[in-house]
């Protein structure tokens, strides 16, 4: 099974400043003046370009299409993705797709544009998606919570893996915007992590899955199967923004053959040609980084 896998895709659009309230006058004045111009057009329509001309049997996409959860960003997520969204494709959100209370009501915001592409939901408590493609289960989960400004930490109920074991047999996907593992060059503060995350990893030893695809940090990286995490963890964020000196932009496409038996190659935006092509694949070993 071929996976290509993108993340972070933080689409620009353009919102009235006026129009904005609370939380999210600062979070689009940030994005606005720090990050805008880090997430090109050529370069996003290129992306949508090289996908839609790959062959593939699932295109996972791990959240954070917008930046405020605004109305507007939604729309336009929804109209940049029309090209590759077909029955192959996975969806969950991440934290910016859940920005602020309004992002989830009086309706779940992400779920109005996108829920078709988001699985069958298999419980009444938690977020736990599912959506078979070509046999094998990919397994959704939500991270993500409004939270206070400057905060964009992660929380997984420890039932949620518990229930998920339930439904599923022996080999599936996880999909999750927070990381459960970073390289040591590339650690995440308590404000951005996911909290309890060596809980969910050790939660996991009882039905690994065959990958971890996550985002948020915007740097791409794999990390090999190790003790604590048996499993190839992989991360595509940022997937439209241009690299720079911390921050290894791209995505990954990945051909599964069987658990222990994985070709992973990683795509990135040459600046000067505008073109993706591939490039070096950041692989770590498990204690070259933390849980
Ligand atoms: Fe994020």
């Amino acid at each position: 099974m071929k996976i290509v896998h993108i993340s972070d895709l933080h689409f620009p659009t353009m919102i009235p400043f006026l129009s904005l309230k609370g939380k999210s006058i600062i979070g689009y004045a940030n994005y606005y003046l720090r990050r805008r111009k880090k997430h090109d057009l050529t370069l996003i329509q290129n992306l949508i370009s090289y996908i839609k001309n790959t062959e593939y049997d699932a295109l996972v996409i791990s959240g954070d299409l917008t930046n405020v959860s605004e109305e507007r960003e939604f729309a336009a997520a929804r109209n940049w993705l029309d090209p590759i969204l077909d029955a192959r494709t996975f969806i969950i959100p991440g934290n910016h797709d859940r920005y602020k209370r309004e992002s989830l009501h009086p309706e779940l915001k992400f779920e109005k544009y996108f829920s078709e592409f988001m699985g069958t939901s298999v419980s009444s408590e938690y977020y736990i998606r599912k959506k078979m493609i070509q046999g094998t289960a990919f397994i959704g989960w939500d991270s993500n919570r409004p939270l206070p400004i400057a905060k964009a930490n992660g929380y997984l109920d420890p039932n949620i893996p518990k229930e998920t074991f339930k439904i599923i047999g022996n080999d599936y996907f996880l999909v999750c915007h927070h990381p459960i593992w970073n390289p040591g060059n590339y650690l995440e503060s308590n404000g951005h992590k996911m909290v309890n995350r060596r809980e969910i990893a050790e939660l996991l030893l009882e039905k690994p899955p065959l990958i971890y695809f996550h985002g948020h940090s915007h740097s791409n990286w794999v990390k090999a199967p190790g003790k604590l995490a048996p499993y190839y963890i992989l991360n595509s964020a940022s997937s439209t923004r241009f690299s720079d000196s911390s921050h290894a932009c791209g995505f990954h496409i990945v051909n599964v053959r069987d658990s222990k038996n994985m070709d992973i190659k990683r795509i990135s935006y040459h600046l000067l040609s505008e073109t993706f092509t591939e490039t070096d694949l950041l692989l770590f070993e498990e204690d070259r980084g933390e849980i």
